[in-house]
């Protein structure tokens, strides 16, 4: 099972999902590898010291001589490994302009290793570019989440057609999971009008679960943790853990 976590949206809460969707697998004795493709390097960040990483997705992109499992390192939470990204990924683009197979590129590599792990989670940069598209190809699975707010929908059009591309060609076997719905402040009015509409254009896409607004898990990358570490206790930790439920029922 290889499941991107996509949204062109900035700031919408892919990297809390693939970070936390992750650890719950690892938690559930999931051999679990997460992969970083943003150059911004966040899920990175949430469980290595990036100063220390010497290769990273990049060099697995350009460097033909190198394999993925080179770049591939321990966190400290048992059965979580982490693929990490640097900045340098944002030339990624530029440098494969003109090669054939640039959009098969990661599914090629994870092909030498997907077999010594459980599930992968793939973090997609906010765009819809080349970084994107290799996740799409290389995936089984697309988990879409999407921030409740009043642009919630705002370019969900662009990606579904992205979507449905990789999928007439070059990667007919990719389904959608589903649709999280992130940050979802349960007071207001406004929400529920949102989820309504998100509930509208996606149906029985939509997971039961809602991952609220929380502090908690604005702030665990910033001790290099998981929410289920960082605040066991917390929604966030209670949610994710139920999403995960969720997204096993439904593979
Ligand atoms: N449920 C939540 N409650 C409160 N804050 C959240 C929640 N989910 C995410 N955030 C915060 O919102 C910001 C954006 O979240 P995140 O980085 O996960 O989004 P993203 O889609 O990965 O962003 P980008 O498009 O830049 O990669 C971060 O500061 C994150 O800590
Ligand atoms: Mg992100």
């Amino acid at each position: 099972m290889i499941i991107s976590i996509a949204n062109q949206k900035g700031g919408v809460g892919k990297t809390t999902t693939a970070i936390n969707l992750a650890a719950a697998f690892a938690l559930r004795n999931k051999r679990t590898l997460l992969v970083d493709l943003d150059p911004q390097a966040n899920s990175t960040m949430s469980y290595l010291d990036a100063m220390v990483l010497e290769k990273s997705m990049y060099d697995v992109f350009v460097d033909g001589a190198l394999s993925l499992s080179d770049v591939i390192r321990p966190s400290t939470q048992p059965n979580l490994w982490i693929a990490p990204s640097r900045i340098a990924l944002a030339k990624l683009e530029a440098r494969l302009v003109g090669e054939l197979d640039s959009h098969f590129k990661l599914k090629d590599r994870l092909a030498a290793v997907e077999s010594n792990y459980d599930v992968i989670v793939i973090d997609c940069p906010p765009a819809l570019g080349l970084l994107t598209v290799n996740a799409l190809v290389a995936s089984t699975h697309l988990l879409i989440p999407i921030q409740s707010s009043y642009f919630a929908l705002e370019g969900t059009d662009d990606l579904l057609e992205t979507i449905e591309k990789v999928r007439s060609r070059a990667n007919p076997q990719l389904r959608i999971l589903g649709v999280v719905i992130t940050m979802h402040d349960k007071r207001t009015s406004l929400a529920r009008d949102i989820r309504q509409q998100i509930d509208k254009v996606f149906g029985k896409k939509v997971f039961k679960t809602v991952i609220t607004k929380s502090v908690r898990l604005e702030e665990s990358p910033a001790y290099k943790e998981s929410i289920f570490r960082f605040a066991p206790e917390s929604s966030g930790a209670t949610e994710y853990y139920r999403l995960c439920e969720e997204v096993m029922d439904r593979v």
